[in-house]
């Protein structure tokens, strides 16, 4: 799972914003914010609610524009150039989106459709990714035939299935319990290192941020970054990581610490 192109320096980054800011009906969303995600980087994103994490996937998604400041998506201007970058990202939300008239691989096969892919084509690719997120077996069944976890894994084998540059997750594994959001979001970034996807991922949890990716960036009010540390790898040394786990506590302040307890005991 580790044989990945290491993220090179030196190459153009896949997501580049500059002193970005957003204000919605007047109120700021974000004051201005500078990162880079590298080709190949797994970054996760933290912070209290309102802090503007969505909003900033929604910028990277180009369906918003900024209000001032520039943002790059693999060298284009995601909101000016929406279609320049078609297929080269793919998206998974809170809510897994699934159409329920359609089968495990008719919603896997979605996006490989709608980029013009041939059906038998489209069929096979789909079915061999519903394998890789551990469904061989369950192609033929209907959304409400499936559990929550395994919804999101249709929704994971659909977002990967086009073979897209980079994968923005936004909480998608979150209304499921602890203990099956854990092993999907494992297995999601198992695969995006195997691919060598570049992942900007939101997660209210500290734990598996940590263990899931390279670099985490915590978002204070008005999205201000408030810590971005690359993370220690785990064979390195567990202390390095304790260490970064405390630092993200203590940016992210003690209601969102509480946040996350809850949420791993609720
Ligand atoms: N389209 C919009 N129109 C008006 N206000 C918006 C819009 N999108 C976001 N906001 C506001 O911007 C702020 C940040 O929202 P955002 O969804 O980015 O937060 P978040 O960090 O993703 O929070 P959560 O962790 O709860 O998902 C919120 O106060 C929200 O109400
Ligand atoms: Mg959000």
């Amino acid at each position: 799972m580790s044989e990945r192109p290491s993220p090179s320096a030196g190459s153009e980054p896949v997501i580049a914003l500059d002193g970005v800011a957003k204000s919605f009906a007047g109120t700021q969303v974000i004051g201005e914010l500078s990162f880079r995600v590298r080709r190949g980087e797994i970054v996760t994103l933290l912070g209290r609610t309102g802090a503007g994490k969505t909003t900033v996937l929604n910028l990277v998604m180009g369906t918003t524009p900024p209000d001032a400041g520039s943002v790059r998506v693999a060298g284009h201007d995601p909101f000016r150039q929406f279609k320049a970058l078609r297929g080269h990202m793919a998206v998974s939300f809170q809510t897994d989106r699934l159409l329920p008239w359609r089968t495990a691989v008719e919603n896997a096969e979605l996006g490989l459709l709608i980029l013009g892919k041939p059906k038998r084509q489209a069929r096979e690719i789909a079915a061999s990714w519903l394998g890789r997120v551990g469904l061989s077996g369950a192609e033929d069944r209907y959304v409400h035939e499936l559990s929550g976890g395994m919804r999101q894994r249709v929704s994971l084998a659909r977002a990967l299935a086009v073979d897209p540059e980079l994968v923005l997750l936004d909480e998608s594994f979150s209304q499921l319990d602890h203990v099956t959001s854990s092993a999907l979001r494992r297995d999601f970034c198992g695969l995006a290192r195997q691919f060598g996807k570049t992942c900007l991922m939101v997660t209210h949890r500290i734990d598996d941020a940590i263990e899931m990716a390279d670099r985490v960036i915590v978002l204070g009010a008005r999205a201000r970054i408030r810590l971005e540390a690359a993370v220690p790898a785990a064979s390195e040394d567990g202390e390095a990581r304790d260490r970064l786990r405390h630092d993200i506590e203590t940016a992210l302040g003690p209601e969102a610490a509480q946040d996350s307890h809850q949420q791993e005991h609720g």
